[in-house]
């Protein structure tokens, strides 16, 4: 059994698509805090499986440990975290107490199982804050974070890493994603609209579908080509596809090292305003949108060198930007019966 925990998210339903479409039995817990239990309905219509689903804090150790007696979990894929960075300033205990004492009572858990449990972390793309080399490697200096939530993430990779070394036969494999966008091609599920969107994209689509009226591009002065930040848009498909292949990687024993970390991206920057142009290419409607300030904490280009990913873990992206920002579209016009 596949434990996949945030498996309501936007990222931990899809892999939990694609995790079914190759075969693999799933356990989704979640505690509901930033997802709707209907997302199972999403699933089950979007992969022909209803997986198990648990609501569970995963701070509650002691709920974690009976799920762990009655459930036989072979392996772990770990998404359950809050993950607003602007939140996460507001409200750095309740990002750290979550997001790390999540993590170690799953480790606790893991620690006790007759053999180590295979364990794919949600890492991000943020650990490398403003990356002085573009494309960015996995190797690229991880610089001090710019939020407690960046910060949780690199917290949780050192844990990860220590606990590999006290732990014979644990691996791990820790996945930094660059900016996930999209919905699967079923439209059964997608990036759930909780709240007004910090996200470039799903704020491209709700202002489409007319919740607000016009997008403000967070600054146009940056030394990119057009003046917009640069980021690396992959679609939340091929990043769940990548999550399957990195725990095969492991339960096939085919891991080089007890901790890998690879960046899942497209490999290609696309600026703010070629993010706009996509949407307007794909929906044939023309946005309306004003260039205001820059946004705070904002780097100014991100996107990943795909050469280890593609090599060793042996993933590549198949889809473009187009795809799927038409993807997120289609999802927007469904979700607001439009
Ligand atoms: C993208 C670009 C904005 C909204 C996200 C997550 C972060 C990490 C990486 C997981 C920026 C611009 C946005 C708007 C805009 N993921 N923008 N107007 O900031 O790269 O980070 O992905 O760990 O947690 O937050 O993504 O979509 O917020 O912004 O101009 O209304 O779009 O300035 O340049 P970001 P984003």
């Amino acid at each position: 059994m596949i434990l996949v925990t945030g498996g309501l998210g936007f990222i931990g339903s899809h892999t939990v698509c694609a995790l079914q479409e190759k075969g693999h039995q799933v356990l989704i817990v979640d505690d509901l805090s930033n997802s709707s239990v209907e997302v199972l309905d999403g699933i089950e219509a979007a992969s022909s499986i209803r997986p198990i689903f648990i609501e569970l804090d995963l701070q509650n150790s002691t709920a974690v440990s009976e799920m762990f007696q009655q459930h036989r979990i072979t392996g772990i894929i770990h998404f359950a975290a809050y993950k607003a960075v602007g939140e996460s300033v507001q409200k750095p205990v309740a990002y750290y107490q979550n997001n790390l004492g999540s993590m170690l009572n799953l480790l606790a858990e893991v620690e006790k199982a007759e053999s180590p449990i295979p364990f794919i972390f949600s890492s991000s793309c943020t650990v490398y804050g403003e990356a002085t080399e573009l494309p960015i490697n996995e190797n690229a200096p991880v610089q001090p974070a710019m939020s407690p939530y960046g910060n949780t993430k690199q917290i949780g990779e050192e844990i990860l890493m220590d606990t590999v070394k006290a732990m014979d036969g644990f691996r791990v494999i820790s996945l930094r994603y660059f900016n996930p966008i999209g919905a699967h091609p079923s439209i059964a599920i997608g990036e759930l609209p909780l709240g007004k969107p910090q996200n470039l994209v799903p704020f491209i689509t709700q202002t489409a579908a007319g919740l607000y009226p016009k997008l403000t591009v967070f600054g146009n002065d940056y030394p990119t080509s057009d003046g917009t930040n640069v980021r690396d848009y992959i679609h939340v498909v091929d990043l769940a596809e990548a999550h399957v292949v990195a725990l095969e990687r492991i339960l096939e024993s085919k891991s080089i090292e007890a901790y890998e970390v690879f960046n899942l991206g497209t490999g290609k920057g696309s600026s703010v305003l070629e993010v706009i142009q996509s949407f307007e290419r794909v929906s044939g409607q023309k946005l309306t949108y004003e260039i205001g300030a820059r946004r705070e904490g904002d780097v100014i280009a991100a996107y990943a060198d795909t050469t280890k990913a593609n090599t060793v873990l042996g993933w590549k992206t198949k889809r473009s930007l187009d795809e799927a920002v038409a993807s997120a579209w289609k999802w927007e016009q469904k979700v607001r019966n439009l």
